[in-house]
């Protein structure tokens, strides 16, 4: 297994230039499943991606990369049967299960798997396919679902913005018969980067000022050429990276709308930062400040997926810093690897507070998921001396070559195993 070496304290500067957004890239390509040929730019370079291109093959949709694009060609055939070992790589496999049933009227997944943040059930999913006209037995953990007269539109309310329920409610009712309206929807960039693409590919779909969304079903999607949008969390991630060490980073490729919760934090901690067209730069401060009070909420409130690493950044800072996470109630499996570089945290149930500006020193480290490992990452850069980071598979499901990146801006980082 492979894994980093990190001598930390030195200045990270100069510029990254972002890649496309994983959790975008991914429900394009479940969307892709029932368009026609298409092309898409920007597609990262993640393990990630290529298990999602594997389910796109399996399920009868050619998908090949030529650099950062790939081309999706529909085959006759594939099966409506996910393995379990597709499955069980990521979270997002679930995101195929509406475009499935769409597709060949039936489908048999099991239960998907990912990053360990807490229970993660899927129940508005399976709520509203059925609401759509879905048969779905669970039993033990497999699902065996099939729409023998096809999907059809519905009128669905999720109790939650959840991101991944959109997103399958979005693919199935694009192709489904009649109209589908969808209250509550996530509003997260990467959910309208896939209506883009749906639309491009002739879907019909509209989202009222209150973010009700509707759908009118087509009968055939054609195929497009889509750019992903870049990625707002690998670009947070990096820009915590000079903030952390003082340094100065500049992100190029940027939309630096997606980013503005994570921009007003790291200001409001002392940071400098400048919009610039698609550059957005930040120069660090000798002295962070404490920030507060930090809630992660629903787009375009602070990000769950940037809270592991802004708590790095506090932990270097002057001061107390709360967290409060209201997204997945496990979300904090990092602090124990913080902690080890000693970084002062204390949490009780959805509460982490963190007392930082304790001088952090180098250790041995784990990556306990994809940005509970960048933290990690970052926090071992700030720190003084040796730091061993094992479990970096997780970051290459989310980073492309973060490694690269971090040593590109002065970081003294290498990977090392197999
Ligand atoms: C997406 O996950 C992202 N993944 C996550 O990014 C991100 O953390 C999350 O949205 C929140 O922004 C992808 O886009 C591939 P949710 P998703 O459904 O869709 C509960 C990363 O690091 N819930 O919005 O799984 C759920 O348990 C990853 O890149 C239900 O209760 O998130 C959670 O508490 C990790 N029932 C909350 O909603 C359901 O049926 C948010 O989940 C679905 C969700």
């Amino acid at each position: 297994m492979s894994h980093y070496i990190i001598n930390g304290g030195r200045r990270l500067e100069g510029t990254v230039r972002l890649h496309g957004a994983k959790n975008a890239t991914l429900p394009i390509l479940a969307a892709a499943t029932i368009c026609g040929d298409s092309v898409i730019a920007n597609c990262p370079c993640l393990t990630d991606v290529e298990v999602a291109l594997d389910i796109l093959r399996h399920l009868g949709c050619d998908a090949r990369r030529e650099e950062d694009r790939i081309i999706t060609t529909q085959t006759v055939g594939g099966s409506c049967v996910i393995p379990d070992r597709l499955m069980g790589a990521m979270r997002s496999s679930i995101v195929f299960l509406g475009a499935m049933i769409s597709r060949f009227g039936c489908a048999q997944v099991t239960l998907p798997g990912g990053c360990e943040l807490g229970s993660r059930p899927i129940d508005l999913h399976l709520s509203a396919l059925r609401q759509m006209g879905a048969e779905i037995h669970e039993d033990c953990g497999a699902l065996r679902c099939s729409a023998p007269q096809g999907l059809h539109g519905a009128d669905i309310t999720l109790s939650f913005p959840s991101v991944g329920a959109t997103e399958n409610i979005l693919i199935a009712a694009a192709a489904a018969k009649g109209e589908t309206i969808l209250r509550g929807a996530a509003r997260e960039p990467e959910i309208g980067d896939l209506i883009a693409f749906l639309k491009g590919c002739g879907g019909d779909i509209s989202t009222d000022i209150d973010g009700t969304i509707c759908i009118r079903g087509v009968s055939q999607l054609h195929g497009t050429s889509h750019r992903v949008i870049p990625d707002r969390i690998a670009g947070g991630t990096y820009l915590c990276a000079g903030a952390i060490t003082n340094g100065e980073v500049e992100l190029e490729e940027a939309e630096a709308a997606h980013l503005l919760s994570t921009l007003a934090w790291l200001h409001n901690a002392g940071c400098r930062v400048n919009v610039n067209g698609r550059k957005v730069w930040l120069r660090g401060t000798p002295r962070l400040r404490e920030l507060g009070m930090v809630k992660t909420a629903p787009y375009p409130g602070f990000p769950t997926d940037m809270q592991a690493i802004l708590m790095a950044v506090a932990a270097v800072a002057q001061g107390t810093t709360v967290f409060v996470e209201n997204i997945f109630d496990g979300r904090y499996r990092h602090i124990p690897e913080l902690r080890k570089l000693g970084c002062d945290i204390s949490v009780q149930g959805r509460v982490a507070v963190v007392n930082g500006g304790g001088p952090l020193h180098g250790a041995p480290l784990r990556c306990t998921d994809l940005r509970g490992g960048a933290a990690v990452v970052l926090a071992a850069m700030a720190a003084e001396g040796e730091s061993q980071v094992e479990g970096i598979y997780h970051i290459d499901r989310g980073y492309e070559c973060m490694e690269q990146h971090l040593a590109a801006l002065g970081g003294d980082i290498i990977r090392t195993g197999r």
